[in-house]
């Protein structure tokens, strides 16, 4: 079983297919690649891995000020997202959780990991996965240390603006918020509470890169927060150099490639616009409206599984998500990325076949 999409080697190794042949629907990464002037500035940069980089990563944290308008002394930068989520975990050693639920799975792992007790709050299927702030709102009580939010939210796309996380952040201790997928979100959706975080003591977000800007490989990511407790401690407690010279590079060039992000969200926008046109077409299916660049579906009728679903498509080298091992979903459910307009056409064309 899968517990994270875009698992190519295991996809190469159990199907014998060479990782560079599939077409990866399941990894929610930016199909654009990296830009021109990001591969010319590594070429022309490599030799920065001869030095360590700055332990403060002042340039870095001016970028990415900048890029999200926040006070750079209340930024902290990471091994993608994964080390800040881990890191802010760790030392805010919360005895209680609250996680929103369907979601990414590292944050149950995370905290499990630091013997919190967890207690999901269920996006009901009936409310189309959409947040139920007011019902949220009565399960918060003194015992609850931490609320954790996925904003937009993996796997459902659903996400909730900032009127209503002010709503959460008043009546809340700490409120954890995952922001992998923000910028993936249209312009008049307003999906980002790092406008937030200047007001807010009891706020943290998370940002990574390896979606949006398409690096995974190259592990940054990074919090905002306004809370000097548990910036110290955070800051106290990380190993130094964890973001590498080439991460950092990679970083303060590409939150300022304003023509790479705007050709990333155009393609998304538009593509979007494309598939659920499309994917409304298909009556044996159900899918929700994303906030992100990938879309949770449900197949309606009891001819195929998301399971039966992958399998038919990964012999076509297709890859998609089998969302049935989130938690309070089933073998209906699958999800998918938006890639570019050919594999976008190559994708409904194959769903249109099975399912129609
Ligand atoms: C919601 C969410 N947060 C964080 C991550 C991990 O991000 P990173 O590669 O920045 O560690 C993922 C990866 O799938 C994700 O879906």
């Amino acid at each position: 079983m899968l517990n994270h999409g875009g698992d190519l080697d295991i996809i190469e190794k159990n199907y014998k297919i060479a990782k560079e042949n599939i077409i990866d629907f399941s990894g929610n990464i930016n199909p654009l690649g990296i830009s021109n002037k990001l591969e010319k500035t590594i070429k022309d940069n490599l030799s920065v891995i001869t030095t360590y980089p700055d332990k403060d990563y002042i340039s870095l944290k001016e970028a990415i000020s900048k890029y999200c308008n926040c006070d750079k002394n209340h930024i902290i930068v990471g091994n993608g997202a994964t080390e800040i989520i881990s890191l802010f975990i760790k030392n805010l050693s919360p005895r209680n959780a609250i996680i929103i639920s369907p979601s990414y799975s590292e944050y149950e792992r995370e905290l499990k990991n630091n013997n919190c007790n967890i207690n999901f709050f269920n996006l009901e299927e009936d409310d189309d996965f959409l947040l139920n702030i007011d019902k949220l709102i009565n399960c918060i009580n003194d015992k609850i240390d931490l609320i954790v939010l996925c904003n937009p939210n993996n796997p459902t796309g659903t996400a909730i603006n900032n009127e209503q996380i002010k709503l959460i952040l008043n009546k809340c201790k700490f409120l954890m918020i995952d922001e992998t997928y923000a910028e993936f979100s249209s312009i008049s959706e307003n999906i980002c509470a790092t406008s937030l975080v200047n007001d807010y003591d009891n706020l943290f977000v998370i940002r990574g890169t390896s979606k949006f800007f398409g690096v995974p490989g190259i592990r940054l990511g990074y919090g905002i927060c306004k809370n000097k407790t548990i910036l110290d401690k955070i800051n106290k407690h990380k190993d130094p150099w964890s973001v590498n010279s080439i991460a950092n590079l990679i970083g303060i060039t590409m939150f300022n490639d304003n023509e790479y992000i705007e050709k990333t969200k155009n393609l998304i926008f538009n593509q979007k616009l494309y598939i659920f046109e499309e994917l409304s077409k298909i009556k044996n299916l159900k899918f929700y409206k994303t906030n992100s660049n990938f879309i949770l579906c449900k197949i309606l009728n009891n001819k195929t599984t998301s399971t039966k679903l992958f399998e038919n498509l990964i012999k076509e080298n297709i890859l998609i998500r089998d969302a049935k091992n989130f938690p309070f979903l089933n073998d209906s459910f699958f999800r998918f990325c938006i890639l570019s307009e050919k594999n976008n056409k190559l994708l409904i064309e194959k769903l249109k076949n099975i399912l129609l």
